[in-house]
């Protein structure tokens, strides 16, 4: 089996490519993802003294990473690619992702669970938010001027997404980094649990 009248250039934004993305890892053996590592996230956990603390004792650990295809940044042009947010905590909060709001803040984007168990955590800039629970096999639709961030709730397993937006949404990861985010995902009493967060400015 082939392709029919497909060229060699695999990530052919003007006719067309597919790629091979393994939906129940996330994984590509075609594409590399971009990689983010617990140094790389000075500030962004609650408990500062609990970061420096595990990052002396466990190392420079893999936070998340997530594909980046390179397509190029044009209002009809679609990104997509895979996620994965590994296992873990800093104190009692949970690994996550940065988070982001889009740079163009009216647009959305559309994340599909493909294995593990997490939540993702929205909030507009006026104050509101909501945690949507992420288990295998759910479709969630982040509406437009809210800010994103993937959560793994899952002591063992990553949490693996599958994601889609327009590509000329850019990302906006100053605003989460300078005031961070209203509501913090934490394990308590072996459940989790909604705090706000005591950093938020
Ligand atoms: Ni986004």
């Amino acid at each position: 089996m082939a392709d029919f009248n497909v060229k060699e250039n695999k990530f052919d934004y003007v006719r067309g490519y597919t790629i091979d993305l393994d939906m129940k890892t996330g994984m590509s053996s075609m594409k590399e993802t971009s990689k983010r590592y617990l140094s790389q996230m000075r500030g962004m956990f609650a408990d500062d003294e609990a970061y420096e603390k595990m990052l002396k004792e466990q190392g420079d650990v893999l936070v998340y990473e997530f594909h980046e295809m390179g397509v190029p940044e044009e209002p009809g042009n679609l990104a997509f690619g895979c996620s994965i947010t590994y296992p873990g905590k800093v104190g009692d909060e949970y690994f996550m992702t940065k988070g982001h709001f889009h740079t163009i803040l009216e647009t959305a984007e559309v994340y599909y669970c493909l294995s593990g168990h997490g939540y993702m955590l929205m909030e507009s800039p006026e104050g509101d938010w909501l945690a949507c629970e992420l288990t295998p096999g759910k479709a969630l639709y982040v509406p437009e001027r809210y800010a994103h961030r993937s959560v793994n709730v899952d002591p063992k397993e990553p949490l693996r997404t599958f994601f889609v937006f327009r590509a000329d949404a850019g990302h906006d990861y100053g605003t989460i980094e300078t005031k961070g985010y209203r509501k913090l995902l934490v394990e308590k009493e072996g459940a989790p649990a909604i705090l706000d967060n005591p950093k938020w400015k």
